[in-house]
């Protein structure tokens, strides 16, 4: 894998390795595994950042689980908008089942705990949060965050998932922006 990848007009450098995370996942599909066997868990990933983690994780359980997913947009460029749409609904019905929302990124939190409040109207059984990333730093908004596969300092990364402007989602690692001196 390349140690840098050019998106648009900025530079950015690997942070975390695809070995990396490729371990940290198979470790979050074995807890997962042990919480959640014989309670047939609804995976729900939050598109579009999510998709690849979603993916990888449920495939990192051993245990009987299904999986929808929902499109919240509250990014635009490098910057949160404060907005939070639900562009696209969950197809299954979620009053009583276990959840496990599957996010790519938290960074202040504004995102799940506005879809979380929404999500408890409909009286699930349980909800859990399950994040590949955290900016602990950037954090504002209260969220019990049950699966965490790295903290990351308050940098703009992308990768696995997460973009720039919707390049470097393929990438199998995570990058950081090389930020100017
Ligand atoms: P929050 O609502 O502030 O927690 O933002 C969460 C969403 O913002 C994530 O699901 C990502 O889509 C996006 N996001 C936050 N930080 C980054 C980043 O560093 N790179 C790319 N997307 C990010
Ligand atoms: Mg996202």
């Amino acid at each position: 894998m390349s140690q840098t990848f050019a998106a648009h007009d900025l530079l950015f450098k690997m942070m975390i390795s695809e070995a990396e995370i490729q371990e940290r996942v198979k470790e979050m599909g074995a807890e997962l595994t042990a919480r959640y066997m014989d309670k047939n868990p609804l995976f729900v990933g939050v598109l579009n950042g999510a998709f690849i983690f979603t993916a990888d994780l449920m495939r990192a359980c051993n245990l009987a689980c299904e999986v929808d997913f929902v499109r919240i947009s509250s990014y635009a460029g490098l910057q949160s908008t404060g907005q939070i749409d639900l562009i696209m609904e969950l197809k299954t019905s979620i009053k009583a089942r276990h959840l496990i929302i599957v996010e790519d990124i938290i960074d202040t939190g504004r995102t799940l705990h506005h879809f979380i409040a929404q999500l408890k109207k409909q009286e699930p059984a349980s909800i859990a949060i399950a994040t590949l990333l955290l900016k602990p730093e950037a954090l504002e908004y209260p969220l019990d965050i049950d699966f965490i596969g790295f903290d990351i300092p308050n940098k703009f990364v992308i990768g696995y998932g997460l973009d720039y402007d919707e390049q470097g989602r393929h990438l199998n690692a995570i990058y950081q922006l090389v930020e100017a001196e």
